[in-house]
Parts: C-alpha cells; structure tokens; sequence
C-alpha cells in the first residue's frame, strides 16, 4: 500500500515534469516562430494560464539564460544559439538531461540507465565538479565548454565497445573542422588535438559483465568558451584557437548529426581506415605510460580493430598497446 502511494506520488511528479518541459518547448517555440513580438495576452489564451503565470514563465526563461525583450507590444526572444537545453533540440525534448550543475554526467546517465531509461539518453551539464576523463584524471569543466553522456546498451563483446570511441572521435573531429574551421585530429586512443593542445576527449564507462557489457556510457567534453586551467600544459578552448564565433548548440547539434550517421555504419571496415587517416599518432614516435611507469617505446605504425595502437620498438619487434597513456616523443 505504501509503495503503491509512493509510486504513484512518483509517476505524478515524473507527469508533472514533463508536462512543464512541454509547456517550455511550446512557449520557446512559440517565441522562436514569431515574426515580431507577442502579446502577454496572446500567450495567456493560449496556454490557458494567467498573466502572472506568463510573466513567471518568462521570468523563468530568462533565469534559464535566454534573453527576452518585453515592451508594450510584448515578448521578443533574442536568439542565442549556445543554449543547451532540452527544447532547443527539438524532438529530443524527451531525451536530454539538461542540469546547470553537477558531478559528473557520467554518474547521472549511470543512474538513469540503472532505472532503465532508453538508449540515447543524454545527460548534459553546464558545469561539473567532479568532471574526469580516463585513468580517474580531473577534466575541468568550468561553464562555457560541452559536458555531456550518452547511454547505450549494446549487443556486441567489450572487445569491439572502441568502435564507439572511434565513431566520437571522427565525429568531433568532422564537427571542429567544419564549426570551427580549425585542423583537429585524432590523438590515440582518445583525444582530439588542435595545434598539439588538447581540446576535446572521449570516454566510455561499461557495466556489467567485463566481456558483454549490460550497458555503456559514453562521455565527451569539448572545451569550447571554457577557460582552461593554464595548469593543465597542452590544453586549449576552440574559442582561443579559433578566427570566428561558435557556437554551443549548433556544434552538439552537428556532433549529433555526424555521430548518428557513423553509427549507421559502425562495422564498415572504412571507419577505422578513416579513424586512421585522422590521427595525429600513425607515424610517430611513442611512449607508452602506465601509471607513470614508461612501458613501451617506439614507432606507432597502426590501430588494431580493437583500437589497441601498434607500435615498432628499435629492434624491430612488434608490440600492442592496449591502455595508458600515449606521449608523443
Ligand atoms: C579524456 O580525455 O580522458 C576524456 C574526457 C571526458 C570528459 C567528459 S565531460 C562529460 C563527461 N563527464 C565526465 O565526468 N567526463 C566526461
């Protein structure tokens, strides 16, 4: 009985919820569509609410960082294409997570794909304060970059999870070229390079089975108005590299576009000839560190399709390598 209240106490607030997201996506949308400005009145007809409901409505928009003119003839929206939320993506309203604040996206998009929430789900966060990247490392994520998760539950062995790194990384790459003009490539295994400086990364957290994952989330960052902590040598955000403005949600949106069409390509053998073609690593010489501990050192001559980096060590002899970090010599 009492759980029976509790759940339903649950499924209501979940109702009321996404009702306020529906009622923000339409006034957004009304807001958007409009030549000139609108009229309190015409909105308060058309939601049905109050004056005092309209004004706190765009309040709350307002607070939310859009920024609404109001004269005597009503509401102009003034477009701001760095917004992350959920209702500038339209259609995916019911999928994106958006949150000014939080430790990690990676720890809510593992707690919603433990309640089961669909595959796509996306998690995105204006700021992170316990924000990391691979091997537990700090990635600082002060407002202004792109912080974001995405849950999949996959039908294919750990051993293959890399070609979703690989799809990231070709996606970002794609994105940074054509929304930033600038020469991104891909540093092994998952880092994407401007002019050497680091400007975005990669992450996948699996859970389940260590051989058939139940589920696996993956994890960007991409620095774009951020500013970088100068303590963190080799890192870089777009806006201080780049020769022209860009902007937040066009970039996700792009990264989307790019990211859904590999997916739909993701065993085609051309992927990693392409992931190839985009690393800055093919060709150079390597070291290989492991908790501060150099373990390998030599010329990175390939990628396996497991993503391990293959490199030629001075006497000739071929090694894989699978984890750790790799410093360009
Ligand atoms: C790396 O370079 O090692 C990967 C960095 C991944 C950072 C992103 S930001 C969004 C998501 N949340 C995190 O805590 N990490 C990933």
């Amino acid at each position: 009985m009492v759980n029976k209240i509790i759940y339903n106490k649950k499924t209501e607030l979940i109702h009321k919820k996404t009702e306020l997201i529906h009622k923000k996506t339409e006034l957004i949308h009304m807001l958007k569509n409009s030549k000139g400005p609108v009229s309190g009145e015409h909105l308060c007809q058309l939601f049905h609410i109050s004056r005092v409901a309209v004004w706190k409505n765009i309040q709350s928009l307002i607070k939310m960082g859009y920024t609404i003119k109001a004269t005597h003839a009503g509401y102009t929206l003034i477009e701001n294409k760095n917004l992350l939320l959920p209702w500038e993506f339209p259609g995916q309203e019911d999928n994106i997570f958006h949150y000014r604040e939080s430790s990690s996206t990676m720890d809510i998009a593992r707690k919603l794909a433990f309640k089961g929430y669909p595959e796509g789900t996306t998690i995105i966060s204006e700021t992170q304060n316990r924000g990391h990247g691979r091997n537990r490392r700090i990635w600082d994520s002060k407002s202004g970059g792109l912080y974001f998760s995405v849950i999949f539950y996959p039908e294919i062995s750990a051993a293959y999870i890399f070609l979703y790194v690989l799809a990231a990384s070709i996606s970002l790459v794609r994105t940074i070229r054509a929304a930033a003009s600038l020469p991104a490539a891909i540093k092994w295994p998952n880092d994407i390079l401007v002019d050497n400086k680091k400007v975005a990364g990669v992450l996948i957290e699996t859970s389940g089975e260590a051989s058939y994952p139940t589920f696996f989330i993956l994890g960007i960052g991409v620095n774009i108005h951020n500013k970088v902590r100068t303590a963190i040598p080799g890192a870089a955000a777009l806006i201080d590299l780049a020769h022209q403005p860009i902007f937040r949600s066009s970039f996700f949106i792009m990264f989307q576009k790019n990211f859904n069409s590999i997916l739909a390509e993701i065993y085609n053998p051309s992927l990693l000839t392409l992931y190839k073609k985009l690393s800055c690593t093919i060709g150079k010489n390597v070291h290989i560190k492991y908790q501060q501990r150099k373990i390998l050192h030599g010329k990175a001559v390939d990628i396996s399709r497991t993503g391990d980096l293959i490199i030629i060590d001075k006497n000739g002899k071929k090694h894989h390598a699978f984890f750790g970090d790799c410093i360009h010599a």
